[in-house]
């Protein structure tokens, strides 16, 4: 197949990039209530269906124009050239000379992909299977603990990629969890997660589950020494680490040498991101809390989507339309965020896990040729579960001065049997994105008898823009197809913007700066501070307050 198109053209001199610039300006001030009256199936048209999911994008500062220069900007850019290029294993993380296949961890048993000539997908569901028999013998009560107890609690401890989609999709799924078992994530090297994790546990009953794609980084890698020291002090036996501890992993030897048996080894490999990883052994408290079917039906979903954005023209493709879409308003209204707001309080952890995705792949500040770009890349990410957020910070969304696009996720059928409440819910959202559309304007209010004074205060804009994304149910298929919804969806924009979003370079310098400082908090000796002003004196401030010398 051919080479993917890195193209070096920078994607401002693109012939539909300066074609939408010129778009946006005869369109930046037309107000969606007049796109709506002029197209009464607008909120049809604009729609595009994926697998499990309808998405409509008619509430988007957007014409049948701007939706075919986006997509030509897409073509004109590569981005399908990219795409399959990465669904065949191509090294596209060029600055770590790695292949991108987090589609080969939900690829079907039999199909093959190959990395350096080796099939890969063989390899994946080597993994699922010992993954599965492992999670039915800690399921059933046949793996025990040290003493002969069977395991109730499952501590995951890892962070970033290895603890973001672990903890979301438990969240997510909660309601199919095994209701005698109890799950939970130690993220922070902050002591205090560790303790409020483990303080109502009894360790002859708990299982670790170390998750770490290097096993060197400093929080997990703290987190396990004190969860090790935990067990063995309540057990008092050194061997009942091999029947409290499992690691997730591509490094073998630092998994041995923590002294867990490689035979108690989950692996992966170095071309799934950390971001990318929640459906890798990295999952295997997922798959522990809802059991092997379930899982199956997520990766499922995930492969579901990965083969709509395989297969789809880009105007009827999801997540090319979404990443698109992002692309339209970052680079050309110069929005500077994204919000996210799912509307099912078991997503409560999307906007945080779609934070690292979003953020960590395409927070870049150079090119794929080095190059120090001249345009906007990666929005930032956040947002709340609905309904919460609308009282809170929903007031700016609809009056304040920026333009933030937001994506809203309603599922139409309810988890809980109170379906009065998940009608008010789903109002909610219907009318959220009804009301940041629309607005409402001084006539109107005046007319419903609005006074004088207040009617400046109440008018809303309108011309706020959202996507509606609609599943049936939250499943496990759904929370599949979602999660590679927005994979992709950060694919299609990093493609556009010619940055590579698949590794993280800049997370480094602030962990080696904090190996440097460790020593000069922990010393008894006053030491040598060799910093900034500031830096030094915070330091010695810390110092102080712990009766440290200075
Ligand atoms: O510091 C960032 C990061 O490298 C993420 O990319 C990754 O998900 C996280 O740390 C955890 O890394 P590991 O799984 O190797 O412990």
């Amino acid at each position: 197949m051919a080479e993917p198109k890195m193209t070096t053209l920078r994607p401002t001199d693109a012939p539909a990039w300066k074609a939408l610039q010129a778009h946006y300006e005869k369109i930046k001030d037309v107000p969606l209530r007049q796109l709506f009256a002029d197209d009464p199936q607008r909120g049809t048209r604009l729609t595009a269906e994926g697998p499990g999911l309808y998405l409509d994008y008619s509430k988007n500062r957007v014409t049948d124009e701007t939706m075919r220069l986006l997509v030509q900007l897409a073509r004109e850019r590569g981005v399908e050239e990219r795409r399959d290029a990465m669904f065949c294993g191509k090294k596209i993380n060029i600055t770590e000379k790695r292949a991108v296949l987090h589609i080969a961890l939900r690829a079907p048993r039999g199909t093959r992909i190959e990395v350096d000539g080796k099939d890969v997908v063989a390899d994946v569901h080597e993994v699922l299977d010992k993954m599965a028999a492992f999670s039915n013998r800690v399921r059933s009560g046949e793996w025990k603990g040290h003493t002969g107890k069977a395991i109730k609690n499952v501590i995951n401890i890892g962070i970033g990629g290895s603890y973001l989609g672990p903890e979301m999709a438990y969240i997510a799924l909660r309601d199919l969890s095994d209701p005698k078992m109890t799950f939970r994530f130690v993220a922070n090297v902050d002591g205090a997660a560790f303790v409020d994790a483990t303080h109502d546990l009894d360790a002859s009953e708990t299982l670790f589950i170390l998750s770490s794609k290097t096993f060197t980084t400093l929080e997990t890698m703290t987190n396990a020494a004190t969860a090790r020291k935990w067990i063995v002090d309540a057990l008092k036996n050194d061997s009942a680490v091999a029947k409290h501890f499992v690691a997730v992993s591509t490094n073998a030897e630092g998994v041995s040498k923590f002294g867990i048996d490689t035979a108690n080894m989950f692996g992966f490999w170095d071309w799934v991101g950390g971001r990318y990883s929640m459906d890798s052994a990295i999952g295997l408290s997922t798959m522990i809390a809802v059991g092997p079917k379930n899982y199956e039906d997520l990766l499922a979903g995930f492969h579901d989507m990965d083969e709509h954005f395989r297969t789809t023209p880009l105007e009827k493709n999801l997540p090319a339309l979404m990443g698109l879409l992002t692309v339209w308003y970052n680079n050309f209204f110069g929005a500077q965020t994204v919000g996210i707001m799912p509307y099912a309080d078991n997503m409560k952890r999307f906007p945080a896990y779609l934070q690292q995705l979003q953020m960590e792949s395409n927070g870049k500040h150079v090119d794929l040729e080095g190059n120090h770009v001249e345009w906007q890349t990666g929005p930032i990410i956040w947002g709340e579960p609905g309904t919460d957020g609308q009282h809170s910070f929903y007031q700016l969304i609809h009056q304040g001065t920026k333009l933030i696009p937001c994506d809203f996720i309603g599922f139409c059928q309810p988890l809980s049997p109170l379906t009065v409440q998940h009608d008010y819910l789903m109002a909610n959202v219907l009318a959220q994105a009804e009301a940041l559309a629309f607005g409402k304007t001084a006539e109107e209010l005046k007319a419903e008898g609005s006074p004088d004074f207040q009617t400046p205060f109440r008018v809303c804009e309108g011309n706020r823009p959202t996507n509606t994304v609609l599943a049936d149910k939250l499943t496990p298929r759904t929370l599949g197809t979602l999660v590679a919804l927005y994979e992709h969806n950060v694919f299609t924009q990093g493609a556009v913007w010619n940055i590579d979003s698949f590794d993280q370079w800049g997370v480094e310098l602030g962990k080696v700066l904090a190996k440097r400082i460790i020593p000069e908090l922990e010393s008894e000796a006053a030491p040598q501070l060799k910093h900034d002003s500031s830096t030094n004196t915070l330091i010695s401030r810390y110092r102080k307050s712990l009766g440290r010398k200075n």
